[in-house]
């Protein structure tokens, strides 16, 4: 039987961490944070001083990434190469560096198999922006999350603010608004909701709405049942 998978795509800031987290833990199912990868990659980039458009030697630390996921009861953290880079992972500068190198088709290319090895039994919950459409295509279950860019950036802030960083609502909301347009305008694997995916606008809901949404799929399609 092949190994269960429910994909979580969706834009920047609109809550599929929180989601797919506390939907990985509830299945005990893996969990692939992607978009943690390519930002993993922009800080690499960033601190190398290598330029994003060199196509061949973003790709060539693609491949050589040495990348961990911690998932807790506290939350999740990120490792290179042993060191703690979660705090840097969260910045909004650290997001517009990963969308760039996302952009880049010889990275994506190289990141691919890296992504497809995280589907492992029991099960992996995927989260991103082409889970559902290019990376996991035959997922039980594709779930695309959508809501405005002025409330994807009210959240963006608070989340900042949890984490001890600031951020001024109308930077992020440009920020946000600009990766968008990067990340639904690239020539590869654009963000748009795969053919089969449902849509859930999460504008006017809370976390736990959304959840209850897709638990209720969850059971209907028997991925698996919440107790
Ligand atoms: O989900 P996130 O904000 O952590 O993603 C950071 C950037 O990485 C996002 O702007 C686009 C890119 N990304 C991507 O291109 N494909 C994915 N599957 C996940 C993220």
């Amino acid at each position: 039987m092949s190994v269960p998978c429910i994909t979580i795509d969706g834009p920047a800031g609109v809550g599929k961490g929180t989601v797919s987290q506390r939907l990985a833990r509830l299945a005990g199912w893996h969990y692939l944070n992607s978009g943690a990868l390519y930002r993993v990659l922009g800080i690499q980039a960033q601190r190398s001083s290598l330029d994003f458009n060199d196509d061949v030697a973003l790709a060539a630390l693609a491949e050589g990434l040495q990348i961990q996921f911690r998932l807790d009861d506290g939350g999740a953290s990120v490792m290179l190469a042993g060191e703690d880079v979660s705090d840097e992972l969260v910045t909004e500068s650290t997001g517009t560096a990963a969308s760039k190198v996302a952009s880049v088709p010889t990275v994506r290319a190289a990141l691919l198999h890296r992504q497809r090895h995280f589907l492992q039994s029991p099960g992996l919950v995927a989260e991103g922006r082409d889970m559902g459409s290019v990376v996991f295509p035959t997922a039980g279950l594709k779930i695309f999350l959508d809501a405005s860019a002025e409330e994807r950036a009210r959240r963006r802030c608070k989340q900042l603010k949890d984490n001890g960083l600031s951020g001024s609502l109308r930077a992020v909301l440009l920020e946000i608004q600009d990766r968008d347009k990067r990340d639904r305008e690239r020539s590869v694997s654009p963000l748009f909701p795969a053919e089969d995916a449902i849509i859930i606008d999460t504008t006017a809901l809370t976390v736990d709405q959304v959840m209850d949404q897709i638990l209720e799929l969850c059971g209907e399609r028997r991925l698996f049942t919440a107790i």
